[in-house]
């Protein structure tokens, strides 16, 4: 296949600029047909590939002298089968004055998902019209797609011209019912051509069948069009740094890729989120120092001075840095069939930087056929939505329309390592920029030394009825008698009072743990050890508490097995919720994510209660002796 070629291929047309293009349109715009036009007036077929093709063409009966490209492209066969195609494809080819990689995302009106994938590195958008149908609810959804994600060229190929005649006024039609939506959704120009993909006019050479047309061909059009890298050396200096390099005590370097700008030895940078300012020494490279670098390269930084710069810092021209934030508007595109979760803690990817975020319950998801605000309670896949999102610390950032790179970022569940989402960041909140932390005397190192303790989080989590309560009462029985400060927090009775306004559906549950969570940072910085006995079933959540406080918080997983607990039924709710009494019923009706590492393992079913909370408190005196 072509990419066993592709080095050798890239290699020998280097000295080109290189244009990453999407094409949008659905299956019968004939876009597979378009691709594999593209790839053959430009001869990067491979000559096996060919013979492959026309035999091909052949059992399947295309007629005549024309290859049908799209088998070409369409490549697998169950795609083929199907008459889709699934995945986003990256295909090669080059002309004599530029080489480009196309993304071949699927028109199908399901897989937004692969779209803004294959959309993520585009300098150009080619949206396909088939002349017979004009424009479609896809064309509209895939227009938005490309300006929701500012990629700035946009060509409007309307292809099958030699299906309607070449008729000019059906062309001109579309150009103007396009535009009238373009406009709409804020993409002020486009280019327009008339093509035939199948035939091949106006792809890489002019159609004797168009005399109408004197506009460029496809392909001369995507010669000319300038590239992201030549805009993004136009924006103000920025270094992501992705790792710090430091192979003795005399050298220390922040490595990564600049995003954008440039960079000359004895410029004045910023390093943020810190805000320090200092001056760059050298630039590093395995070829020696360079005298200036630019967007694109891969540098390493000296500086002038010793400032702290870590892994997802930024390093910034000192007069044009970017914004630090910690609450954000954003637009999101969910790209999983599991639906957004408003609360839950989700790792946010941007750049080199990686975070906990929650995103709040969405302001409004978008009809992007209507442009209709709907609103709604949670985004499902394929919506676009708009919603706040909260980070659990300061990230650098800059709002996507002024550059991609700070302001594109990735949802992660933390569960199972998926992307969930694509977004923008749109602004910060004021409110983020103008809360600031009280500063106060006594700090919770004094609290918790007046104490003579260190601050813990016990954290119990497990079935209902598996026996939290009554372990977590025993360890505190226990401290309190060695003299120690604690307080217990248990789901029942939180539940009557900070939490009464919530039940046991998903969000709920979230929300739940989230308060607790935040009430017991309170009590630790309070210097108290606090103990808590909640189901706490979702493992995220649990990764939120503890990413609060990495140093506080000992997970307990009381690890009684669901037949136990049922046969136990203390409070006879297992019965209720196999009637069908009681609706999300964990075990039941709800999952229960064991802990993968919990600090500490008690199976009840071994262990009595009383032997458990002797080792839990062992377990924890252990640590105190080593911090005190
Ligand atoms: S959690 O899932 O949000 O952590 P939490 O620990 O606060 O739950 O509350 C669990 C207690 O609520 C259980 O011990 C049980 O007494 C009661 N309860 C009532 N309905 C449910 C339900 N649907 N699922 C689990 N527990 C329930």
């Amino acid at each position: 296949m072509i990419t066993s070629d592709i080095d050798a291929y890239l290699l020998q047309h280097q000295h080109k600029s290189l244009l990453r293009f999407i094409t949008c349109g659905s299956v019968d715009d004939g876009k597979s047909t378009l691709i594999g036009r593209l790839l053959y007036d430009s001869r990067a077929i491979f000559a096996d590939q060919l013979s492959a093709l026309e035999a091909d063409s052949k059992r399947v009966g295309t007629q005549g002298q024309n290859i049908d490209f799209a088998l070409l492209v369409d490549g697998l066969a169950a795609e083929r089968e199907q008459g889709i195609t699934i995945d986003v494809a990256y295909r090669f080819f080059a002309t004599e004055k530029r080489k480009f990689i196309v993304a071949d995302t699927p028109g199908h009106e399901q897989y937004t998902r692969n779209m803004v994938t294959g959309a993520s590195t585009a300098d150009a958008a080619v949206i396909l019209i088939d002349a017979r149908k004009g424009v479609l609810p896809q064309t509209r959804r895939h227009s938005f797609l490309v300006q929701l994600l500012r990629l700035r060229h946009v060509v409007l190929a309307v292809n099958k011209m030699d299906l309607i005649d070449y008729d000019q006024s059906v062309f001109d039609t579309i150009v103007a019912d396009y535009r009238a939506f373009a406009s709409a959704i804020g993409i002020e120009q486009f280019t327009a051509i008339p093509i035939s993909g199948f035939a091949g006019d106006n792809v890489a050479s002019p159609s004797a069948a168009m005399p109408w047309y004197d506009g460029p061909t496809l392909i001369e059009h995507l010669e000319t069009i300038d590239v992201e890298a030549d805009a993004a050396q136009a924006r103000p200096f920025r270094l992501p740094v992705q790792w710090v390099n430091r192979p003795d005590l005399d050298f220390r370097g922040f490595s990564g890729l600049i995003a954008s700008g440039s960079v000359r030895p004895g410029d004045a940078v910023r390093i943020l989120p810190s805000g320090r300012t200092t001056t760059v020494a050298r630039i590093v490279t395995m070829d020696g120092d360079l005298p200036e670098a630019v967007a694109g390269q891969s540098v390493t930084l000296t500086l002038a001075d010793e400032v702290d710069c870590s892994r997802g810092d930024v390093i910034a021209l000192a007069d044009a840095p970017p914004q630090v934030a910690d609450q954000f508007r954003a637009t999101l595109v969910w790209m999983s069939e599991t639906p957004l979760l408003p609360g839950r803690s989700y790792w946010l990817k941007l750049g080199t930087q990686t975070v906990g975020a929650t995103v709040q319950e969405p302001r409004h998801a978008i009809d992007v056929n209507t442009l209709a605000e709907l609103s709604v309670k949670t985004l499902g896949l394929n919506d676009i939505g708009v919603a706040e999102v909260y980070t659990d610390r300061d990230i650098v950032f800059e709002p996507f329309a002024d550059g991609a790179d700070l302001g594109g970022f990735i949802l992660i569940d933390r569960a199972t390592n998926a992307t969930v989402a694509a977004g923008m960041l749109d602004f910060a909140l004021r409110r983020a920029q103008n809360v600031h932390w009280q500063a106060v005397d006594i700090t919770n190192a004094a609290h918790a030394q007046q104490k003579g303790q260190v601050p813990r989080l016990l954290w119990f989590t497990g079935l209902s009825g598996s026996g939290k309560s009554t372990i977590a009462n025993l360890v505190e029985k226990k401290l309190f008698a060695l003299g120690r400060h604690s307080f217990l927090l248990d789901g029942d009775n939180v539940r009557h009072g900070l939490n009464k306004d919530l039940g046991f559906t998903d969000a709920d549950r979230v929300e739940n743990i989230r308060r607790i969570g935040e009430v017991a940072k309170l009590m630790t910085d309070a210097g108290l050890i606090v103990l808590t006995a909640f189901i706490s079933p979702f493992r995220a959540e649990r990764d939120m508490v503890r990413a609060m406080l990495p140093e506080a918080f000992v997970e307990i997983f009381v690890d009684t097995p669901l037949a136990e607990a049922e046969a136990r039924d203390v409070k006879g709710l297992y019965a209720k919720a196999r009637a069908g009494t009681i609706a999300n019923f964990t075990g039941i009706s709800s999952p229960y994510e064991a802990p993968e590492h919990p600090d500490i393992r008690v199976d009840t079913t071994r262990e009595s209660p009383e032997a458990a909370a002797e080792r839990i408190v062992e377990h924890i005196m252990g640590v105190w002796t080593h911090d005190l």
